[in-house]
């Protein structure tokens, strides 16, 4: 981070008492902060703090005829190499949604050229309001980057979402907003974990994908630098941060979420997407009689197939093979049904202890042919594959 720049903008929530150390942590790492801090923020620090951490002057105005002078709002939001707000408070998002440019945050946040990182902050029920959902998945849709919030005592008295994610991870997610990779400025869809297909309300069908290898391979392409846009179903790992998280649940909501994050430069389709849905479904939790219910089954969209041959195809495409017998037989004429580039082809017959485990041993199927890796940690097998697609897309 030696030589960055982080225009950080100090929200209005209890959280910015965590800033002073979130500035340290970002100036040991070498780079310079210029502080913003808005009205409701200097409730909770003080300029004076700021400005002494970060060793430069804290800019909280809009009508500084002397700032404006000397540099103006709109290089200040420029000179930076990227953006953060934190806390980032449901007003700010909001104001972000609507692009509000009333104060000087909020004009920085609309004048910028860079990337722009969030660290949200507020009360539960404030983060699960349906406005703050919409103005998220606005955000998200704009490109801006999150990280957190995470669970647990809220300064409020309640419990859940909504505690800013701690400064080491937003310190985190700022060395990934920065990474410059063989991969920087391309787009890569990821799909990982399972997606549950609906019964009634109640149940659904589901798999055994923990999403790890999913979750594993957006990592390691967002860390040589690509942007991930992370389309999951319910998994049981968590997603990684500094991607782009579209959470998901049946395949048909998977299909939709890939397509609205088109165009991309390579599609990894790692999701174990259902094959069947429920097609007799029901509203009502479907309650235990004298008949056993009967469920009529219907076919999933096969998204790795539509993507394969869509008009806005990317690239690269890449699928997963999960088999339990002639893994590279079946792989190899799955590649050429399905009309993908390469298929990541592995064992999951339980005595592997593959799924669900955070071993993988895979074969990678190409044009050229197969190719056996010896088995290793999921981590290392995205690391790998990541690197192959940095070669051909990079
Ligand atoms: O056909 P099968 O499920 O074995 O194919 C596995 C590959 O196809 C994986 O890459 C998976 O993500 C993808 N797939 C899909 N949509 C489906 C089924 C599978 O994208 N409905």
């Amino acid at each position: 981070m030696q030589g960055k720049r982080i225009l950080l903008i100090v929200g209005g929530g209890i959280s910015a008492y965590k800033i002073p150390q979130l500035i340290r942590l970002i100036r040991g790492a070498g780079a310079a902060v210029t502080p913003v801090l808005t009205a409701s923020g200097a409730q909770f620090t003080t300029p004076m703090t700021l400005s002494v951490l970060a060793g430069e002057p804290v800019h909280d105005t809009l009508w500084d005829r002397n700032a404006e002078a000397e540099i103006g709002h709109i290089q200040l939001s420029r000179q930076a190499d990227l953006v953060v707000v934190a806390p980032a408070t449901a007003d700010l998002m909001a104001k972000m949604a609507q692009g509000a440019a009333n104060d000087l945050a909020s004009t920085l946040l609309m004048a910028t050229d860079k990337r722009v990182l969030i660290a949200p902050a507020m009360n539960v029920r404030m983060w699960d309001h349906p406005a703050t959902r919409r103005n998220l998945a606005t955000l998200r849709g704009d490109g801006i980057l999150t990280v957190g919030p995470g669970s647990g005592d809220m300064a409020c008295g309640e419990f859940g979402p909504g505690r800013m994610a701690e400064p080491d991870a937003i310190l985190a997610a700022i060395r990934t907003a920065l990474a410059e990779g063989p991969l920087k400025g391309r787009h890569v869809i990821v799909t990982s974990g399972p997606t549950h297909e609906p019964i009634d309300p109640v149940r659904y069908i589901a798999n055994r994908s923990s999403g790890a290898q999913g979750a594993a391979v957006a990592a390691a392409l967002r860390d040589l630098g690509a942007r991930v846009s992370f389309v999951t179903g319910p998994a049981a790992v968590p997603a990684p941060q500094g991607v782009e998280v579209i959470a998901v649940e049946t395949a048909q909501e998977m299909r939709d979420a890939v397509e609205a994050a088109l165009p991309a430069d390579a599609a990894v389709m790692a999701a174990a997407v259902a094959d069947w849905r429920i097609l007799n479904g029901s509203d009502q939790k479907i309650k235990k009689g004298d008949s056993l219910p009967s469920l009529q089954m219907a076919e999933n969209p096969d998204i790795l197939a539509w993507i394969s041959r869509a008009a806005q195809r990317p690239r690269l495409v890449v699928g997963f093979a999960a088999e339990t017998q002639d893994v590279v037989a079946h792989a190899t004429a799955k590649r050429a049904r399905k009309g993908c580039d390469w298929i990541v082809a592995n064992d999951v017959s339980p005595a592997t202890g593959i799924m669900g485990g955070t071993e993988n041993a895979v074969t990678l199927i190409t044009e050229a042919g197969d190719e056996e890796w010896p088995r290793m940690a999921k981590g290392d097998v995205a690391a790998r594959l990541a690197a192959r697609i940095a070669e051909q897309i990079g």
